[in-house]
């Protein structure tokens, strides 16, 4: 765990007199919200020693931390997938960075694959369960249980008072939030048309190549955690046209103002004890 302990040293000099309890990373061309962060300090990925370098187009690989909503956030702006083939422990390093900076909170975004008629793309969907059918896992490795359990419970993983706050406030704003599970395929292709079925079989939502991980090792620290998918398409074989990274982006702009809307409201409830 020393590379995460030299993580957390590199930003907590930087970072100078904020101690902000919440960490929030943004998905795919979500970046947007980053932009109302104010008084910030800002770190390139590649300024942190440790730190991988984010490859997709869409994800600007930066740490903004400042305050939104008047809450002190830190805020990834690009992450990490397994499938530019990062090691999957090196979510675990980050978030148990974060641990040790003080994060309390992780809020998780990303733009996903719909598997449901009902849940259309553009529209938002509050992660309500996750089923990990990656084949891999961010804890693999000797368990440091300073940090956290071996054998982590995911029983409450999307923090319950979470999703019932969020869900009042998206009402109140008449903004329409779906519900759903999430399920992380590892990617970098989409998925086949049997796949697909597959999925829905199995009782997931919506489908997508990221977000599971980080929610694994923030459960793991004994972090509360929300996560929004922003829904980009149908998933394969459910529409005319295949799902395209351009759509992905273009849908994701679209739903992110929405998005936005949300976590600021979201930021000024939230637990900052
Ligand atoms: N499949 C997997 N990941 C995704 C999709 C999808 O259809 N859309 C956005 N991310």
């Amino acid at each position: 765990m020393q590379i995460t302990h030299k993580i957390a040293e590199q930003i907590r000099i930087r970072m100078g007199q904020r101690r902000p309890k919440t960490a929030i990373i943004l998905g795919s061309g979500l970046g947007s919200l980053a932009d109302t962060i104010e008084d910030t300090v800002i770190i390139n990925y590649s300024d942190i020693n440790g730190f991988p370098q984010s490859t997709v187009q869409g994800h600007n690989g930066r740490l903004i931390i400042g305050r939104l909503a008047d809450t002190e956030v830190l805020c990834m702006q690009g992450r990490f997938h397994i499938y530019e083939g990062h090691q999957p422990q090196v979510i675990n390093s980050i978030i148990k960075a974060f641990q040790l900076l003080g994060i309390k909170n992780l809020i998780v975004t990303n733009a996903a694959g719909s598997l449901r008629k009902s849940i259309a793309p553009g529209e938002l969907m509050l992660i309500t369960d996750h089923i990990n059918l990656s084949g891999t896992n961010p804890l693999i490795g000797p368990n440091d249980d300073r940090f956290g359990p071996r054998f982590p419970s995911m029983a409450d993983a999307y923090t319950f008072e979470y999703q019932k706050k969020i869900l009042s406030i998206a009402k109140a704003l008449k903004i329409k939030l779906k519900q759903g599970v999430y399920l992380w395929t590892l990617g970098p292709n989409f998925e086949t048309k049997a796949e697909i079925k597959m999925f829905q079989r199995l009782g997931a939502d919506a489908v997508g190549m990221s977000t599971v991980p980080e929610v694994i090792c923030a459960v793991h620290s004994g972090m509360k955690v929300l996560g929004i998918s922003v829904i980009t398409n149908y998933g394969t074989g459910m529409q005319k046209n295949a799902p395209s990274h351009e759509e992905t982006l273009a849908e994701g702009q679209k739903a992110a103002q929405n998005l936005s809307r949300l976590l600021t409201a979201f930021m000024k409830d939230i637990d900052n004890g």
